[in-house]
């Protein structure tokens, strides 16, 4: 039986990264996230997050897809295939939503060249921690500032907005949790909607 394929997703400091580390535990998944889960991801990620090169916005979605392209076949795919359920920290979403509505990229020319890079590999549940970003961005440390996290306020608020818009278009494949309840709370609703999934 082919394993599942659960993606989180949200705005930096959302606190998806804790939540989706959990789920794999509990769960027995294979834990892996995006940019940099592979030797050449971790290349492209150093590059990706730099803040000090510059890079378009076009340059910087082909190469979060160069990423996810070498993702999906040398990690998410073989897993999948060998029956293993597989949480990922981002996936397509992300693109669409920093890239997309943040960067302001063509979104018709991203969701095609999404297609390209993950061919059939779809998640079968996407769970988004929605937050508003001035709340994200007082949880991030202060002298940690990224290619994405010295971004403006306005490209948060887009980058959320942008996540909301993909959830109510699909909502039999997204889950959306309030990310500012207490992190038990948004645990127990994450568990909730991934009990009704038939895990491998
Ligand atoms: P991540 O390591 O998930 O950072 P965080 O845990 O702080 O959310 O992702 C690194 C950054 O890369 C983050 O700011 C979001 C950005 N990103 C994109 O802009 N597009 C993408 O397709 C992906 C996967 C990530």
């Amino acid at each position: 039986m082919r394993g599942l394929l659960v993606a989180f997703e949200g705005v930096d400091g959302c606190g998806k990264s804790t939540q989706a580390r959990r789920v794999a535990l509990a769960r027995g998944a294979h834990f892996t996230f995006e940019p940099g889960d592979s030797p050449l991801g971790a290349e492209l990620r150093r590059w990706l997050l730099d803040a000090s090169t510059p890079m378009s916005p076009v340059t910087e979605a082909l190469l979060m897809l160069a990423d996810r392209s070498h993702h999906v076949r040398s990690v998410v795919e073989p897993a999948l295939a060998r029956g293993a359920n597989v949480v990922t920290d981002r996936f397509a979403p992300s693109s669409l939503a920093y890239q997309g509505y943040g960067r302001g990229v063509d979104l018709e020319d991203l969701r095609a060249a999404t297609d390209l890079a993950i061919g059939t590999c779809v998640a079968d549940l996407t769970i988004l921690l929605d937050l508003a970003p001035e709340v994200a961005n007082a949880r991030r440390a202060p002298d940690a500032r990224d290619r994405f996290e010295s971004a403006d306020a306005g490209f948060f608020d887009r980058v959320r907005q942008g996540y909301l818009e993909m959830a109510a278009a699909d909502p039999a494949h997204w889950c959306v949790v309030d990310g500012a309840r207490e992190i038990d709370d948004v645990s127990a609703a994450i568990d909730a909607r991934l009990d009704q999934l038939t895990w491998a």
